[in-house]
């Protein structure tokens, strides 16, 4: 499996920094999926794209909820679908109706929900390493998701550090 871009951060703030610098590149619409371990810094990635979608609200982890939406320059909705375990649950919480409409959505336990989800989306994959840093990748399906990457890498290159 090819990997398009990968960065590696060195604490809790460049983690938040690279969610902020990546929000500014979303549009309304986008989906993207989450992935990594327990204490990985999933969340932490979410406070940073809150940052820079201006939402002045507290991200939590939508662990025991499901649904976490804020409101921002572009909504934000953050879904944790670790804890669905029946189908039903999908649409007594709506989720397919967040899915759709003009949020940016990012998809924790996205296997979890599989069936509602866009074949195209942006594909996020945060690993500790052995000395406690952190490998983020990315990856997409989609042409415009593809272009995000791109557009990351260039910004990345120039203003993180
Ligand atoms: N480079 C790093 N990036 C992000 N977090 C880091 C980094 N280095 C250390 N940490 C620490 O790792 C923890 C990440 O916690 P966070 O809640 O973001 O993870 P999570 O993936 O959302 O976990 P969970 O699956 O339990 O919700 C925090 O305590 C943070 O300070
Ligand atoms: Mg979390």
């Amino acid at each position: 499996v090819t990997v398009l871009f990968e960065i590696k951060t060195f604490d809790h703030q460049q983690t938040k920094k690279l969610g902020e610098i990546f929000a500014k590149l979303l549009k309304p619409g986008y989906m993207i999926r989450l992935e990594g371990d327990l204490g990985a810094g999933k969340t932490t990635f979410v406070q940073g794209v809150g940052a820079g979608l201006d939402i002045r609200d507290r991200i939590t982890s939508p662990t025991f909820t499901i649904l976490h939406q804020y409101d921002g320059k572009i909504p934000l909705n953050h879904i944790d679908a670790y804890r669905i375990d029946f189908l039903e649950e999908i649409r007594e919480l709506g989720l397919e109706e967040v899915i759709d409409g003009q949020g940016i959505t990012f998809v924790e336990w996205p296997d979890k929900i599989e069936s509602i989800l866009p074949e195209e989306m942006l594909y996020i994959k945060i690993n500790k390493t052995e000395d406690d840093q952190r490998n983020i990748s990315f990856d997409a399906i989609g042409n415009d998701y593809l272009k995000v990457i791109k557009e990351l890498e260039k910004s990345v290159s120039y203003r993180f550090r």
